[in-house]
C-alpha cells in the first residue's frame, strides 16, 4: 500500500503526483522549485496567475506534458500557513483521496515535504496521510446487488520526502493507518442494520477481536447476567427475542493489572423506545443505537494493533429495546447489579439503564478511570447540534485528558454541567432511589447524571454521540451515515493516558 523512498525521482512514472500548496509563495523554493525547474518556470507561472489554486481544499490537476515521469500533478490548495493546522490538513487530504478515487487511479505518489511546516512536521503528515487515506475512501457497500463494474480503487501510494528516517515515515504511516481502519470498523458495525447485527452477532465480533489480538473475553449470557442481578440491563431486553451479551474485552499492557481504563460503549442494537413507543419517523435510524459500542471496538482495534503500553477494560452491555407482552413498562420498578432500585418512567431512556449495569461490571473488573460513550439522548442534538460531542464528568483533570485526545484528534466535544440540583432530579422517586427520566427540562443532563449515579467515586467522563456518530451529508473525510466517532479519541486517549492521583 505505502512505500517510502528518500530521493525523489522526477522520471518516475506515476499515475499522479500529489503535491500541498501554502497561500502565497511568490516563489517556490525548496524541492518545489527543483520541480519547477522540470519546468522552466512554468509552475510558478501556473501560480502566480492564479490557475494553480493554494487556497485550503482547493485541487488543482496539471499536465505534466512529459516534462516529469508523472502523468499529472495534483496540487492540493492548504490556505495560509498562519492558519494550518493537522485538522486542515487532514480534510484537505481527505477531499484529495477523494478526488483522486474519483478519477480512477491506481497508484500515485506523494511530496510529503510539501505538507509540512513548523507546527506540522513529516511525522504528523505521514500519520495525516495514512489516517486520511482509510477515512476518505471508506465505502460502506450495504446489501445492494453487486454491479458488474468492479471498483478501482487506489491501490499504491509512495511518498517520497528526502527529510526524515524512512522508518520514523513508516511508523507514523502505520499509525496513521490503524487510526483510519480502527474508525471504519466502527463506522461499518454502526451502518449495519439490525437485523443483521443481533447482542449476539455484536459477541461474535468482540470475538473475533479478542482472537485477532490477543485480548481476553468475557461474554456473559442471559443465564449469567441474571445470577449477577443485572435487573437494569435485563429489563430493556424483557420484550426481546433476542438474548442479551454482555461483552468484556480486556487488554494488559502494563505487567500488573492497575490504573485500569474502563471504556463502556452503548449496544442497543435497536432502540424501538418500548412501550414508550417512537414515532414513526423518530423510530428511522435507531439501528444506530449501538455507536458506542462500535467506537470502544473500533478503539480497542487499535489500542490491539498498536500495543498500547495500558490496561483497558471495555464493557458493552449489548440488546435490542423491543415492545412484547414480556417487555418492561413505565412504572415497573427494578433493581441495578449496584442494589440501587430504578423507577421506570419511560422506557425509551433504556441506555442509561443498560449502562448503569455495565458501569457496575466495568468496576467489577477493576476499572479506576471510567469513560462511557453512548447516542444517549436527542436532547444533546437540540443542545449542541450533530458536530459536538456533550461531555460531563465528575473528575476535571480525567476529562482534561479526554479533551486533550479529542482536539487532537478532530473530534470536538463540550463539557455540560453536573450540579447537585440536576443529581436531585434523578434522585426524585417515591418508589425506588432513582428514576429514569425526569421530564424534558436538560434531558441530556439528567440522563449524563443517571449514569453518574453508578460510577460513584470513581473517575468518570460521560460522553453523549447521538448528534455525532452519524452525518447525513457527505464530507472531506467520509461518506454520509455512520462517522465513527470517539474511536480515534478513544484510542488517544489510552495511548497517552496518565493515571491521575
Ligand atoms: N437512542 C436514543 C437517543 C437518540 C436520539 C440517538 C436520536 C440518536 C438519535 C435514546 O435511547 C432515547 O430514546 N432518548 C430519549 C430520552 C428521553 C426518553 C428521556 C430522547 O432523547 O428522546
Ligand atoms: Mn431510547
Ligand atoms: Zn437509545
Amino acid at each position: 500500500m505505502f512505500h517510502v523512498k528518500s530521493e525523489m525521482d522526477y522520471s518516475a512514472a506515476h499515475e499522479g503526483l500529489v503535491i500541498g500548496l501554502f497561500d502565497k509563495p511568490e516563489k517556490f523554493s525548496g524541492v518545489l522549485a527543483k520541480l519547477d525547474e522540470q519546468f522552466e518556470g512554468q509552475l510558478t507561472e501556473l501560480v502566480k496567475s492564479g490557475d494553480i489554486s493554494a487556497k485550503l481544499k482547493s485541487i488543482t490537476k496539471v499536465h505534466s506534458f512529459g516534462k516529469i515521469g508523472a502523468k499529472r500533478i495534483w496540487f492540493i490548495g492548504l490556505g495560509k500557513e498562519k492558519e494550518f493546522n493537522f485538522d486542515k490538513l487532514s480534510e484537505a487530504l481527505g477531499k484529495g483521496f477523494k478526488a483522486l478515487k474519483a478519477s480512477k487511479l491506481g497508484e500515485t505518489a506523494i511530496l510529503l515535504d510539501t505538507f509540512t511546516m513548523d507546527k506540522v512536521d513529516g511525522l504528523d503528515a505521514a500519520h495525516a496521510v495514512s489516517e486520511a487515506f482509510a477515512l476518505a475512501t471508506y465505502k460502506y457497500d450495504g446489501y445492494k446487488q453487486k454491479s458488474n463494474e468492479p471498483e478501482k480503487s487506489l491501490e499504491s501510494i509512495t511518498i517520497y520526502s528526502p527529510l526524515l528516517e524512512q522508518e520514523d515515515i513508516k511508523a507514523s504511516l502505520t499509525v496513521g493507518y490503524a487510526f483510519g481502519k480502527g474508525t471504519n470498523s466502527a463506522r461499518t458495525l454502526v451502518n449495519t442494520p439490525g437485523n443483521l447485527l443481533t447482542a449476539t452477532d455484536m459477541a461474535n465480533y468482540a470475538k473475533d477481536l479478542a482472537a485477532t489480538y490477543n485480548f481476553d473475553l468475557e461474554i456473559l449470557d442471559k443465564d449469567e447476567i441474571e445470577k449477577l442481578g443485572m435487573g437494569a440491563f435485563l429489563a430493556v431486553n424483557q420484550g426481546s427475542a433476542e438474548p442479551p451479551k454482555m461483552i468484556v474485552l480486556k487488554y494488559q499492557g502494563k505487567e500488573e493489572w492497575q490504573d485500569v481504563i474502563g471504556l463502556v460503549g452503548k449496544g442497543i442494537t435497536f432502540d424501538t423506545g418500548g412501550y414508550s413507543i417512537k414515532t414513526k419517523a423518530g423510530i428511522v435510524g435507531m439501528k444506530t443505537d449501538m455507536g458506542g459500542a462500535a467506537a470502544v471496538l473500533g478503539a480497542m482495534e487499535i489500542i490491539g494493533e498498536l500495543k498500547s503500553e495500558q490496561n483497558v477494560v471495555a464493557v458493552i452491555p449489548s440488546t435490542d429495546n423491543m415492545i412484547s407482552g414480556n417487555a418492561f413498562k413505565p412504572d415497573d420498578v427494578i433493581t441495578s447489579m449496584s442494589g440501587k432500585t430504578i423507577e421506570v418512567l419511560n422506557t425509551d431512556a433504556e441506555g442509561r439503564l443498560v449502562l448503569a449495569d455495565a458501569v457496575t461490571y466495568a468496576k467489577h473488573h477493576g476499572a479506576e478511570y471510567l469513560v462511557d460513550v453512548a447516542t444517549l439522548t436527542g436532547g444533546i442534538i437540540t443542545a449542541l447540534g450533530m458536530h459536538t460531542t456533550g461531555a460531563m464528568t465528575n473528575h476535571e483533570p480525567l476529562f482534561e485528558q479526554v479533551l486533550e485526545a479529542s482536539m487532537e484528534a478532530g473530534e470536538p466535544m463540550w463539557l455540560l454541567p453536573l450540579f447537585e440540583k440536576d443529581k436531585e432530579r434523578v434522585r426524585d422517586s417515591k418508589v425506588a432511589d432513582l428514576n429514569n427520566s425526569p421530564g424534558a427540562a436538560g434531558h441530556a443532563i439528567v440522563a449524563g447524571a443517571f449514569i453518574g449515579e453508578f460510577a460513584e467515586g470513581t473517575p468518570w467522563v460521560h460522553l453523549d454521540i447521538a448528534g455525532t456518530s452519524t452525518s447525513s451529508k457527505e464530507y472531506d473525510l467520509g461518506p454520509a451515515g455512520a462517522t465513527g466517532v470517539m474511536t480515534r479519541t478513544l484510542a488517544l486517549f489510552v495511548e497517552r493516558f496518565e493515571p491521575i492521583n
